[in-house]
């Protein structure tokens, strides 16, 4: 595997490899993120991880600088998956000196995560067309469980009709059904004890929208679950899948979508609604 840090080495290097389908990250390397480097390699294409922790993405109160870093590890880990590339900027070569663009995505970056992170999804879409234009992917591989993020991705390659196609991998999860984060090492014993509580919610409430429940009860038993549990809700929604307007009747393709904090560990989840 060839690590790069600079542009200049990255030109370098590509020249030396195929076709790239890149897999971006923040690092602090889980088995979800080896699901989608193993996906990404089952497309014949070479592999390109890039790892930055983007600043951009993230508020002034938020866990930028205490964001789980573990670069040795996450190399090893990268090499024994078979990636071709690892790709490692720093700030400066992200983000230079006179950097004056930003990409602001609409429609499905405004609600949930959009809203309670304000610029949250502006950092996103910035960094991965930065990455885009840096790596020329042929194919992008994003996480399901992140799902509001990939549809603004989808949107933003659609509409600036950037020559890349996005490929989506199932979530990854404990044998209890938690959806692996990087952010899930933050849980004490106690809240690791109450954290599937949320995928549970989720397929009950779920099982209950199949079942014929109407919406808007049954999503305010879900919210009262998890109140019970030790969770402070931010949303449970049920979506369209693609523009993730909020609708109050199941309308395939729809999706549930759901955050809550546990003493303000924030946790993601979502599932498919047929
Ligand atoms: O999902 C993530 O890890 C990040 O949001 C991404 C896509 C790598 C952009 O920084």
């Amino acid at each position: 595997m060839i690590v790069a840090r600079t542009l200049s080495e990255l030109r370098g290097v590509q020249a030396r490899l195929g076709s790239l389908a890149l897999v971006p990250t923040m690092g602090a390397l889980h088995d979800g993120h080896l699901a989608l480097v193993a996906v990404a390699k089952g497309s014949g294409l070479d592999v390109a991880t890039s790892i930055f922790v983007n600043p951009m993405q993230f508020g002034p109160s938020e866990d930028f600088s205490r964001y789980p870093r573990n670069e040795d590890a996450d190399l090893v880990k990268l090499e024994a998956a078979g990636c071709a590339l690892a790709w490692l900027p720093d700030v400066a070569t992200m983000y230079p000196p006179g950097d004056a663009t930003a990409i602001s995505v609409y429609g499905p970056a405004e609600n949930f995560e959009g809203a309670i992170r304000p610029n949250h999804f502006r950092g996103v879409a910035t960094v991965v067309a930065k990455l885009f234009g840096q790596i020329r992917p042929e194919r992008a591989y994003f996480g399901e469980k992140d799902w509001q993020q990939l549809q603004v991705v989808r949107r933003m390659v659609e509409d600036l009709l950037l020559p890349v196609r996005i490929e989506v991998v199932e979530t990854r999860r404990e044998p209890d059904g938690l959806a692996l984060s990087s952010r899930n090492r933050y849980l004490s014993p106690a809240q690791r004890a109450a954290a599937p509580v949320l995928y549970q919610t989720l397929t009950a409430l779920r099982a209950a929208l199949h079942g014929g429940a109407a919406p808007r009860p049954a999503i305010n038993a879900a919210i009262a679950r998890l109140e019970e549990a030790g969770f402070v809700p931010d949303y449970c929604a049920l979506v369209d899948a693609e523009s993730l307007e909020p609708i109050e009747a199941v309308r395939p393709p729809s999706r549930l979508l759901v955050a809550a904090r546990l003493d303000g560990i924030r946790l993601l989840d979502t599932v498919g609604v047929n």
